[in-house]
């Protein structure tokens, strides 16, 4: 373990990664890596999150508490935090084509159907679901457990793009999509359509194509409900820059090293 102060001066540019604010995180050429990205990496929260976590006392490392942001560790050091011993993870990245019928959750005490069920074999590491879907919602799924990723597609401020094909109970009017096109005072706030158009060659008004940056819970079902629509279907079908390409109903596949380098771009 390297404390805050002996850092520094003699690395070389080669094979480092550098935070957002140009700090190195992870030091491929002596092995050390940030605490902070160490827990990230283990699944357990964001970076940010983490240094809250360190500051707080809550993570030793060879049996140590440290709470000296900035403090870097080695494969070799024991890091523990909430009475476990941390592994380092290699980090995973999988897209799903969900399925009706499956609730987005780790653990349903009703014992539903969950997501989790229809990843389970993909691979050793405990991934989870970066945003949620609808039961009833089709379509696009992330997992990960990379908390620094998952956070900032799921952090408002990253206005990550969705497009949602929507199948609605009855033609939506002209002036109801303009409505959601110049936006909507709901409950939790107001709510604009970044684009909405009819799907195909349009002469169905119920199937429309939209595409939102919020992510908040039920966001299209709400839109429609409060101008007095139901939605019958809902799929998601881009996520982040990702399609449904080659990817049928219920399978999942991992994401290229190219599509991941894209997401970290975002
Ligand atoms: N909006 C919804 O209403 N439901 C979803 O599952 C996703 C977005």
């Amino acid at each position: 373990m390297k404390e805050k102060s002996q850092q520094g001066k003699h690395y070389k540019k080669q094979g480092k990664k550098f935070t957002k604010g140009g700090k190195k995180a992870e030091d491929k050429t002596s092995g050390l890596i940030r605490l902070n990205k160490y827990l990230a990496d283990a699944g357990i929260c964001s970076r940010r999150e983490a240094d809250v976590l360190i500051a707080s006392g809550a993570v030793k490392v060879n049996g140590k508490v440290v709470t000296q942001l900035g403090t870097k560790v080695s494969l070799s050091d024991k890091v523990q935090y909430g009475g476990q011993t941390l592994k380092r993870e290699k980090l995973r990245y999988l897209l799903l084509n969900k399925p009706k019928g499956f609730i987005t959750t780790s653990d349903d005490p009703q014992n539903r159907k969950t997501v989790m069920s229809l990843v389970e074999k993909a691979c050793e590491e405990r991934i989870y679901p970066v945003g949620r879907l609808d039961r009833n919602t089709t379509g696009l799924l992330l997992f990960t457990n990379d908390g620094d990723l998952a956070k900032k597609l799921t952090h408002p401020s990253h206005n990550v793009k969705k497009i949602y094909h929507v199948v609605l109970d009855k033609n939506l009017t002209k002036k109801d999509m303009l409505s959601i096109a110049q936006g909507l005072q709901l409950e939790d706030g107001f709510i604009r359509a970044d684009t909405i158009a009819n799907v195909g060659d349009g002469k169905d008004k119920k199937e429309v194509g939209i595409e939102l940056h919020s992510g908040k819970n039920h966001i299209v079902r709400r839109i429609f409900e409060h101008l007095g629509y139901k939605v019958v279907k809902l799929d998601r079908v881009f996520f982040a820059g990702l399609t449904k390409k080659d990817l049928p109903r219920g399978k999942w596949r991992f994401l290229t090293p190219k599509e991941v380098g894209l997401l970290k771009r975002i």
